[in-house]
Order: C-alpha cells, then structure tokens, then sequence
C-alpha cells in the first residue's frame, strides 16, 4: 500500500519537529525540501550556519543534522508512515545528508520501542547541577541499546574513567579560554539580550561547579562569569558515544544515536548536558578513548543525571527551514 502524497501541513509538521533538535551553539545548520513527488523530504546541511573555527571539519555539524533526521523520523512515525532513509545519497550534492521516503504505513510494532515524540519538546539541554543519583542500570541498558540500533557504542563510564574524561575536558575548557579567535566564534552564537530564534540566551547557561569538578562549558570567558558557582554532584555519570569510523556518514549516525539517546533518557525523566571540549581538539579527543576499548572514534561526550529539565531555547521559524517550492503542483493541489 503506498500513501498520500505529504500535505504542506505534514511537510511543516515534520521540519518543526526535526527543528526542535539539539545543534552546536544552537545554530540549527539544517534544511528540509519535500521530493518532488511529494512521497519525503531531503534533509540538506545548512553550510552557512556552519561554526568553522571550533567545528573545521564540519563533524559536530554533522551531528547536529543527524539530530534533526532522528527527529524527522520520529514525527513521521507519529504521522502513521515509515520512514525510509538514505544517508549521503548523491555524491554530487554535499549539502544533501538524506532522503527520506515517507511512501508506505508504518509497521507494527513501531521500529523504535515505543513512541518518542513526546519527549521532542520535552528535551533541553540542563546545564546545572544533577543529584547526587545514579542513573539505575536498567535505564543505562536501554540507553546503550538505542544508541546500538543506530549504530553507535554509548559507553557510561566507571569512576576511573569519568575523572580521564574530567581531565581531559578540564585541558580542553582551559585551551579554548585562551583562544582568543574561539571564544570569539562562542560569543558570536551567545545572545545576551534581545530574544533571537538562534544561538544560547544567556538564560540557558548554567552556573560554573565551585568544587571546580565538573568542567561545563563557559561560553563566555573564565574572567567574565555569568553567574555565581554552584555545588555539583560529586561523581557525574558521564557517557562516551562512539563509531566505528569517522566520516560524514559516521557522524550522521552519531547524531540519530544521540538523539535517540537524549529522547529516550528524558522519558525516563533523566536529564543530559553535552561537554563537547575535549572533543574539540585532536588530541583530548584520542585520549578519551576508553583504553582497550578497540578501534573507535568518540563523538561525544554526555553528562547524564536528575535535575531540573532546562529552559526551551529558540528555533528559527518553519518557513525558514522548509522549502516547499520543490512540491509537485499535482500532489499540493490533490492533497492540500
Ligand atoms: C555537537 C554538539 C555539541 C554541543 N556541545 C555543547 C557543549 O560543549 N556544552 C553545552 O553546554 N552544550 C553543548 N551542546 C548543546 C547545545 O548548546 C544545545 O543543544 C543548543 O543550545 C540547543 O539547546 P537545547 O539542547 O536545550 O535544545 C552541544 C550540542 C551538540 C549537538
């Protein structure tokens, strides 16, 4: 059975959706175009809004879009319809990461566990302080095999294993505050007043761990803190998310694996912050490896725990992420 062509109205349900996603500094690099059937939608890499002295290979970019695809396929399965995607489908078209068919129902019982729309708009991003809990096992499993189905390694780390990682992001939070061209790329994507549909409000920004323990990101600059240090939990639990590999293609899936991931923990009410740092610079991020772990290339790392969900931050308006100009006349005029 194949289904109807996508209404614009479906079309802007799922590019809100796939909007909604996680990005780097909150720079939402991503576009969505319905097929010229109307039958799915491609998924482009915005290169514009690409964050090019922190992310020069494009990789957290990547990330991000993934994101947004693991988003896309949610709501499509909330819309009733399987998605079938296509990484990287024409080599011609870099900035096309995937298409996906939306053209037959979906399948019962649904692919991905259990639905996780809900948790789209429920997903933030909690920079402070968690509880001194830990995530229960049996939460960790099912973390770790969703991150597996997307075919990526999410790896929570053993104390010894939390305080390398510590480290390693402490070194690399200390590198970028002294890189003065950085730091500079970080404040263009900061939006300290008027309200923006992109980049971090300063409001999202947690406060710094006075026992100096927890490196969270300052996006400002050590000498300018935003607001007064707070206790941390004293072991966080932290997670690496790894691939095999390390291209594009590796990099979309690391994307949809954290996504699944994130959206997955905050139904289970666990909250997640990103300490992207020490991932950031070439050596930090091969020393966070877990030795002998075999081959592997971490992605990102993940502070998982309880605590309050985060503040909603800004995203750009539908209309300009979605581009229906691409839509057959017959297909709207049939179906609208
Ligand atoms: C690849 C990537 C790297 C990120 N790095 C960090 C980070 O180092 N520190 C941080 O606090 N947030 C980080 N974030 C989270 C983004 O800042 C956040 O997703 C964005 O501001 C939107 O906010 P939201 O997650 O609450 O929707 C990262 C997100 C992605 C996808």
């Amino acid at each position: 059975m194949t289904e109807q062509p996508l209404t614009s109205e479906q079309l802007r349900f799922l590019a809100a959706a796939a909007g909604a996603a996680p990005s780097l500094h909150n720079s939402q690099p991503w576009r969505f175009r319905s097929v010229p059937d109307s039958l799915g939608v491609r998924v482009y890499a915005d290169l514009d809004r690409a964050v090019p002295i922190t992310d020069p290979d494009g990789r957290a970019l990547h990330i991000s879009v993934g994101a947004a695809l693991f988003n896309l396929r949610v709501a499509a399965l909330r819309l009733g319809r399987d998605p079938e995607v296509r990484l990287l489908p024409d080599e011609a078209e870099p900035r096309l990461v995937a298409t996906v068919r939306l053209a037959r129902p979906s399948p019962v019982p649904l692919p991905l566990g259990r639905d996780l729309f809900d948790a789209i708009g429920q997903r933030h991003s909690s920079r402070q302080p968690f509880a001194n809990r830990d995530v229960p096992e049996a939460v960790l499993g099912e973390l770790i095999t969703a991150a597996l189905d997307e075919g990526a390694v999410l790896s929570p780390l053993e104390e010894a294993g939390v305080r390398r990682v510590l480290a390693l992001t402490h070194d690399a939070e200390r590198r970028t505050g002294t890189d003065l061209a950085r730091m500079a790329e970080t404040r263009t994507w900061l939006r300290p007043e008027k309200p923006a549909a992109d980049g971090i409000p300063v409001s999202a920004l947690g406060p710094q761990d006075h026992d100096a323990r927890v490196p969270m990101r300052s996006f400002t600059s050590r000498t300018q803190p935003t607001t007064a240090s707070q206790r941390f939990e004293a072991l966080p639990q932290l997670a690496t998310l790894t691939t095999h590999d390390d291209r594009p293609a590796d990099w979309l899936r690391a994307g949809q694996a954290m996504e699944r991931v994130w959206l997955l923990a905050t139904a289970h009410g666990v909250r997640v912050s990103v300490l992207h740092q020490a991932v950031e610079w070439p050596d930090t991020r091969w020393g966070l490896r877990e030795p002998g772990e075999g081959p592997g290339h971490v992605q990102l790392v993940l502070r998982l725990g309880y605590g309050p969900p985060g503040p909603a931050t800004p995203r750009r308006p539908v209309e300009e992420i979605l581009d229906l100009t691409g839509r057959a006349g017959a297909a709207e005029r049939g179906t609208s």
